[in-house]
């Protein structure tokens, strides 16, 4: 039987003969998956371990924190301030940039986060899971501050999720294609279980939160309604359905089986761009896909090249299998 490879073994070769990764970054990325696997025993232990339930405090995008939020971001900032790798991390729990404390040797990367993605999910025990994006510091002996997060997607030297379900699954790009990892409980350690991560081009499967759909703009509601259709419609096939309401599951079913995934701008709050964050949400997600041989766009552009202009910056979402994002993309831009 062949050895089975775990995720520092995975990470070594590819350090050595392939020389995608530097030292720096292998050992970020064991990092983020140690903290990943302290995540996933708090999530399993769910009412055992008293990490239920809201935290009763609001982050900077005004949502009702859980406590799993606030865990999560604790054990992702432990885990990552005293090993040398990192200059700064950023989070969706945390309103500006954390940096590094000076009693630490500062690193070359910059860290940010979603701790926790599908937070509405963890009170009844559906798949949730932690969502990361590596950039390189900008070169120079001076201070990190807030504008040197703010690089287009196109940026990221690493990206991944975790995805706390059924399984535990960590799943990593760092440029040469996607690989997922399965945490094996009785070894501790994360086991290589895909290498060749590819997202089918074409799909008959859909996700967006159909509750919303008076408020979608013409070119979402245009391309719903086709697929609704079905075989009698211009699109001649059936569609079927799923939305879990956390992006790492939504996304992880789209890499493993393909599928498009949508959270588009609605007219609800006109001024938002969209739900979804695009630092630590949209442009990590964004990566994995094209790196699968899917697209994801913001219904105009590369969600990949859309500028950044502040940390928490929100963007609409089209992600997964390419013909697919490409019909939507192009229902926006059509006259
Ligand atoms: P988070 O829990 O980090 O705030 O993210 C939740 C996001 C995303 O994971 C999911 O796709 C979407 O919100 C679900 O939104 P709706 O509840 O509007 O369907
Ligand atoms: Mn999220
Ligand atoms: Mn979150």
């Amino acid at each position: 039987m062949a050895a089975k490879i775990s995720l520092t073994r995975y990470l070594v070769e590819q350090q050595r003969e392939e020389g995608h990764i530097q030292p720096q970054l292998r050992l970020l990325i064991e990092v983020v998956a140690r903290a990943c696997k302290r995540i996933s025993q708090a999530v399993n232990k769910g009412a055992l371990g008293g990490v239920l339930g809201g935290a009763e405090t609001e982050n900077i995008q005004g949502e009702m924190q859980k406590k799993l939020d606030i865990i999560a971001n604790e054990v992702l900032i432990e885990a990552n301030e005293w090993g040398g790798h990192l200059a700064a991390m950023a989070s969706e729990e945390m309103d500006s940039i954390y940096l590094v404390p000076n009693r630490y040797p500062q690193g070359e990367y910059l860290l940010l986060f979603d701790p926790l993605d599908g937070s509405s999910n963890i009170d009844v025990n559906v798949s949730i899971g932690t969502i990361f994006s590596v950039l390189k510091k900008p070169d120079g002996d001076r201070g990190i501050e807030e504008n040197d997060f703010l690089q287009t997607g196109v940026n990221q030297v690493a990206a991944g999720y975790c995805v706390y379900g059924p399984q535990t699954t960590l799943v990593l790009t760092v440029g040469d294609g996607v690989v997922m990892f399965t945490l094996d409980r009785e070894q501790g350690s994360f086991v290589l279980t895909e290498e060749h991560v590819k997202i089918p081009a074409d799909t008959k499967e859909f996700a967006i939160n159909m509750s919303n759909m008076r408020h979608w703009a013409p070119p979402v509601k245009r391309y719903i309604d086709e697929c609704l259709q079905g075989k009698e419609g211009v699109r001649g096939k059936d569609f079927n359905m799923r939305w879990v309401a956390s992006m790492v599951a939504d996304v992880h079913r789209i890499l493993t089986r393909g599928g498009v995934f949508m959270y588009p701008w609605d007219k609800r709050e006109p001024d938002k761009a969209g739900k979804l964050r695009l630092m630590y949400e949209a442009n990590p997600m964004a990566w994995l896909v094209e790196q699968a041989g899917g697209a994801a766009t913001d219904g105009t552009q590369r969600i990949l090249d859309v500028p950044v202009t502040k940390l928490h910056q929100r963007v609409p979402v089209f992600l997964g299998s390419k013909n697919e994002v490409d019909r939507v993309t192009s229902y926006h831009t059509e006259l």
